[in-house]
C-alpha cells in the first residue's frame, strides 16, 4: 500500500465529516487524533485495487465503512458503558451518552448520504444490510450474555453478524468499484467475512490475556 494512499484517504475523510455544528467539530478532531488501524477501509481499498485502478467509488466504499464503523463504536461504548477506546477516554466518557449517541447518528447519516448523492445505490444497499446485521448481532449478544448459555454455533453467528458483516461489506463494496465479474466480487465478500471472523476471535481472546489493548478487555465476558 503506497504510504500516501491513506493520507489522501484521511484528507477525504475529514472533508466528508466536516460541519460546524456545536460539539461535533470537537468530536471529529478528537476521533481524528485517535484513529484506529483503519483495517476495514484498508481492506476495501486493497480489494478495489485488485480489480484495477482506484476511482472515486473505491474511495467512497472505503470512507463509508470507516465512518459507519466509527459510528458503531460510539454507540457500542454507550451500550457497553465503556470508558476507554483507543487508549483514551471514550466519547461517552468525555462528552456524555447524549452527545456520543447523536454524533454517531450524524456521522452514519453523512456516510450513507455520500453513497446516495453519488448514486452508488449498490454500495448503499451493501452497507445498510451490513448495519442491519450488526445491530441484530448486538441484540443477539445481549440476549446471550444474560442467559450465559452461548454454544459454539451461536458464538459464530454473533461474531459473523457483529464484526464480519462490516469486513465482508468493505471488501465487497471495494471490489464493486473495479471488478465487473459477479463471482469475483462474491469471492472477495467471502474473503472479508473470514478475515472478520478471525479478527473478532483474536479480539475476544484479549479478554483472556493481560496485554494493554487500549480498551477495557472484560466488558464482553
Ligand atoms: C464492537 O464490539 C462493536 C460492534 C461490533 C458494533 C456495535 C454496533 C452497534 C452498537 C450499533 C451500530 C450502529 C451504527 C450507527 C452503525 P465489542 O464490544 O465486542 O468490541 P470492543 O471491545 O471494541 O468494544
Ligand atoms: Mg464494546
Amino acid at each position: 500500500m503506497e504510504p500516501n494512499l491513506m493520507n489522501r484517504f484521511n484528507e477525504y475523510l475529514l472533508e466528508v465529516l466536516n460541519s460546524d455544528i456545536p460539539y461535533y467539530q470537537e468530536i471529529i478532531s478528537y476521533l481524528n487524533e485517535h484513529k484506529g488501524k483503519q483495517i476495514r477501509s484498508r481492506l476495501s481499498l486493497l480489494c478495489a485495487r485488485l480489480g484495477g485502478k482506484l476511482n472515486g467509488k473505491s474511495y467512497r466504499a472505503a470512507l463509508i465503512v470507516e465512518i459507519l464503523h466509527t459510528a458503531s463504536l460510539l454507540h457500542d461504548d454507550i451500550v457497553d458503558r465503556s470508558k476507554e477506546r483507543r487508549g483514551v477516554p471514550s466519547v461517552n466518557e468525555k462528552w456524555g451518552n447524549k452527545v456520543a449517541l447523536l454524533s454517531g447518528d450524524i456521522i452514519s447519516l453523512k456516510a450513507l448520504l455520500l453513497a446516495l448523492s453519488n448514486e452508488d445505490y449498490d454500495i448503499f444497499k451493501i452497507y445498510v444490510k451490513a448495519v442491519e446485521k450488526i445491530v441484530e448481532g448486538e441484540l443477539l449478544q445481549m440476549k446471550k450474555s444474560v442467559s450465559l448459555n452461548t454454544d459454539e454455533e451461536t458464538y459464530f453467528r454473533i461474531i459473523e453478524a457483529k464484526t464480519a458483516a462490516f469486513f465482508s461489506a468493505a471488501c465487497k463494496a471495494g471490489a464493486l468499484s473495479t471488478f465487473t465479474h459477479e463471482d469475483q466480487i462474491e469471492q472477495l465478500s467471502l474473503f472479508g467475512m473470514y478475515i472478520g471472523i478471525a479478527f473478532q476471535m483474536k479480539d475476544d481472546l484479549f479478554g483472556f490475556g493481560h496485554e494493554n489493548v487500549g480498551k477495557p478487555i472484560d466488558n464482553d465476558f
